[in-house]
């Protein structure tokens, strides 16, 4: 099964780093499609931590060609950063390869992105402000930077020169900031161009010769379901397509190449920023996970939101990725509670809703039903087969199977790659 999308079930930092790597082996390509600088993914390999922002997981394993593709927005400073610091650890960064059509988020990108959260006030998004909304407003508003841009220094101004010009009476007039010079936007570009090259090239083409080949292609998501710009909390959500289908549309290949669909899924559920969350905990329990789960974003260090598991929203992560494997991360994280609460329809003003109600103003209203399940407290990390987890953690894992719409068939017990039970092959 050559084509595999691995995407978030939820809103976000489930693992999905984690559980890439720990595939890692098995693949030949990975493939960022969607999103930027704003993802985060923590992979802890040999005693080693890794924070990835731009660059796909597969980074990681030897062997494996990371690919950014078309749908991607790249932020070339952080690129190249990140590129830096990871070779600096002795990660051979040689084999990447960057789309062409992937867009480019600009300096001004980063700029529009924090002045209007500003003055969005109470209605903002809590964005991670690296510029991912406006460069992908521009590139639906037909006035984008292209990666392909960059080499070609008359239409690179041009370009800047369209993107800019509106830009600058709002940031002049309307947000009170100095207007951006197009001059210092071409140069700071330019200067990437000699770096660039060698990486750039027809992404899609390479990816359907690879799977022609028989080659192993996994599609890795940033951010999630709920995240996705059509599919999530909208307007709290990010400005791209994170599930599964955007995995063909941010890459070029086509739909009826995909085999496996894979979500990973936390134990329980987490969210940053703004944005509707109906199991949230403002109490001891929620301070717990948040310390235990040591839930703190890897981009912007922000403490996470924290609340139980969601049932609604694994099975709603199944029926619009077409899941056909789960990754249960985190189970470790929930030790020690006596009962532990799963959310498994909502109460909507005395009505019961087992899907995600149609409306964002039912959603907010919403309130979880809870079933409530024995806890354990034996440590779990060590466990490598399910017959080893307490008979609680299996009871936990099979009940979440049963509510949540796809077989599990990963459940991570710890950070590290190793720490983790394999329940059926997904590759
Ligand atoms: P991503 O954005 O989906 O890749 O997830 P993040 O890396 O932002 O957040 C997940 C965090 O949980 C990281 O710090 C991981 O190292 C950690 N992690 C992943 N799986 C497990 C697990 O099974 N148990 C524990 N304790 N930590 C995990
Ligand atoms: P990974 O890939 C969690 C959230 C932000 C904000 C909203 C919009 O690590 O799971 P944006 O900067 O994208 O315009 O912000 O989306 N957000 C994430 N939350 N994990 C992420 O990525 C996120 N990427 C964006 O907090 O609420
Ligand atoms: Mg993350």
């Amino acid at each position: 099964m050559p084509a595999i999308v691995l995407v978030g079930a939820q809103w976000g930092d489930e693992g999905k780093g984690k559980a890439t790597d720990a595939l890692g082996a098995q693949l030949d390509y990975v493939v960022k499609f969607n999103g930027g600088n704003n993802a985060g993914h923590t992979v802890v390999v040999g005693g080693e931590t890794y924070a990835l922002h731009l660059l796909p997981s597969g980074i990681l394993t030897p062997g494996c060609t990371p690919v950014i593709g078309n749908g991607v927005v790249v932020d070339l400073a952080v690129l190249f950063e990140e590129i830096d610091g990871l070779t600096a650890r002795g990660v051979d960064c040689s084999a990447l390869r960057v789309s062409a059509n992937a867009h480019v988020i600009a300096p001004y990108h980063r700029v529009v992105d924090k002045v209007t959260e500003r003055f969005l006030g109470k209605r903002r998004i809590g964005t991670t402000g690296r510029g991912i909304g406006p460069a992908y407003a521009d590139k639906i508003n037909r006035v984008g930077v292209r990666i392909q841009d960059v080499f070609d220094e008359g239409i690179l101004r041009q370009k800047v020169e369209g993107a800019l010009d509106q830009k600058n009476h709002l940031l002049a007039k309307v947000y009170n900031r100095r207007a951006i010079g197009v001059d210092e936007i071409v140069d700071e570009l330019l200067g990437y161009v000699d770096r660039l090259r060698p990486m750039v090239c027809d992404t899609g083409i390479e990816l359907v010769r690879g799977l022609d080949e028989g080659k192993t292609v996994l599609f890795e998501a940033g951010q999630a379901t709920m995240l996705d710009v059509d599919h999530g909390t909208y307007p709290f959500v990010t400005s791209s397509s994170a599930t599964a289908a955007g995995a063909c549309t941010g890459s070029g290949v086509p739909p009826n190449r995909i085999d496996t669909v894979i979500a990973v899924v936390k134990a329980y559920t987490t969210r940053v920023g703004e944005g509707p969350f109906p199991t949230e905990l403002h109490d001891e329990d929620g301070q717990r996970l948040r310390q235990q789960g040591a839930e703190f974003g890897t981009t912007t260090g922000r403490p996470r939101r924290c609340g139980w598991y969601d049932a609604p929203i694994a099975r709603y992560a199944a029926r619009v990725n077409g899941v056909t494997d789960f990754v249960l991360t985190k189970l470790d994280v929930l030790t020690g509670w006596d009962r532990i609460p799963v959310c498994v329809a909502y109460d909507v003003d005395g009505v019961r809703h087992d899907e995600i109600p149609m409306t964002q103003s039912d959603f907010h209203h919403a309130t979880p039903v809870y079933e409530h399940l024995d806890g354990w407290s034996e440590d779990i990390s060590g466990c490598r087969t399910l017959e080893e987890l307490p008979k609680a953690a299996q009871r936990y894992v099979q009940a979440l199977e049963d509510v949540s719409g796809a077989r599990i068939s990963a459940v991570g017990v710890g950070p590290s790659r190793d720490d983790l039970i394999v329940l059926h092959d997904m590759v």
